[in-house]
């Protein structure tokens, strides 16, 4: 087995690229493919700071590294979600990568900043827990890139991962999630830009690279996530691949090619009017935001009701003078600001970008 490039013995095989790579140029057909997906979206450029939402995985520990060979400015963000040993643990990898690295990690601890976590604070919530958490981390993610004057929000989701989401959403005609289910969603409405350059590479590149970079990462999964229907979807995409090279990159890229904009107009439709939510300032289509909520009903503390000075004077142009409470929904109200009210129960963070607010019909069964 010989690298395509350099005919060194290759260390990696790639199906879907029909070719092999030794780890220089594996290395590089990473980079090159962050390079080749950040311009072809028109993610993110090299005078805008990033913040990098890193879990302790592979994947997020990789486009942090990745970012950085780049050349960009990216610090990254752990929230401590209070997962027991899980969260001990993939926090501890984070630091250890920041540190080598010499980077700047912002670490935000749900437990002490909110005084709930989420395996009890779900279940007093009676929410599913992947569901409480990923509401969660899209709010703290939003609000400390806000906070930090931080333009551009990365994660780690690969093209695994947005393979199976779209499957998901396509086996359920999720049609307004398909309409944002984009690898970069703009700036809006106080909400920072969110990007996700690995969409050109996989899970078992990622695992790979961070081997071959010398990152140690937790392998192990959220114990929370055990069985839930976004692996069972990963689990069937990657059977196909097995017999099918390169059928979740044509599946992915073929829907952002060619069908992706035909969902557009209802996404843009869902968008609701903003107002700031009453306890933290974060934009919301209803009073008090879905993360406030949450954080009243797993028995947490609401913050101290200092509001981001940079979202007051966003919304110094655009309040309404009525909060949006109107009859015109009549889905759980619970789920107006979140995106997921159910159908893959994980969640992928990116997908909200903005409330939605839904038509009565959604609400019958
Ligand atoms: P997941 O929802 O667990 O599949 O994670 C998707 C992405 O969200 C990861 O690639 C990270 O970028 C980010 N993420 C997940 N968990 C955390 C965390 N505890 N802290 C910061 N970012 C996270
Ligand atoms: Fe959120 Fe597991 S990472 S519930
Ligand atoms: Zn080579
Ligand atoms: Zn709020």
């Amino acid at each position: 087995m010989k690298c395509r490039v350099c005919r060194e013995p290759a260390i990696i095989d790639i199906r879907r690229h029909n070719a092999n790579f030794c780890a220089d140029h594996f290395l590089r057909l990473c980079r090159d493919q962050v390079t080749k997906a950040i311009e072809a979206f028109s993610m993110i450029t090299p005078d805008e700071r990033c913040l990098v939402a890193v879990s302790g995985g592979k994947d997020s520990l990789a486009v942090w590294d990745i970012l950085l060979d780049l050349g960009y400015q990216a610090d990254g963000l752990y929230l401590g979600l209070g997962i027991g040993d899980y969260s001990d643990e993939s926090g501890r990898y984070a630091r250890e990568f920041a540190a080598q690295r010499g980077a700047t990690l912002v670490e935000i601890s749900l437990p002490d900043a909110y005084g709930f976590d989420i395996p009890n604070g779900s279940r007093a919530a009676k929410r599913k827990p992947c569901s409480a958490c990923g509401l969660s981390k899209r709010h703290l993610f939003d609000q400390a890139a806000l906070e930090g004057g931080y333009d551009v929000v990365a994660t780690g989701h690969n093209l695994d991962d947005e393979a199976a989401v779209l499957f998901g959403n396509v086996l359920h005609w999720q049609t307004e999630y398909l309409g944002r289910q984009l690898p970069v969603l703009p700036a809006r409405d106080g909400f920072p830009r969110k990007i996700k350059p690995l969409v050109r590479l996989g899970e078992r590149e990622m695992a790979a690279y961070c081997v071959v970079k010398g990152i140690d990462y937790i392998v192990d999964e959220c114990p929370m996530a055990k069985g839930n229907k976004h692996i069972g979807y990963k689990e069937a995409l990657t059977a196909i691949e097995a017999t099918s090279a390169g059928a979740k990159h044509s599946f992915y890229f073929g829907f952002l090619d060619r069908a992706s904009a035909r969902f557009q107009a209802e996404a843009e439709a869902d968008q609701a009017d903003l107002t700031p939510c009453t306890e933290c300032g974060s934009p919301t289509s209803t009073e008090v935001c879905a993360f406030c909520r949450l954080v009243t009903r797993a028995g947490g503390r609401l913050p101290d009701g200092d509001h981001d000075t940079r979202l007051d004077a966003w919304f110094g142009d655009h309040v309404h003078p009525d909060p949006v409470v109107d009859g015109a929904f009549a889905g759980d109200p619970d789920d107006r600001d979140d995106p997921d009210p159910d159908p893959a129960d994980h969640e992928p963070v990116l997908v909200d970008l903005a409330p939605t607010r839904r038509s009565p019909k959604d609400a019958r069964p």
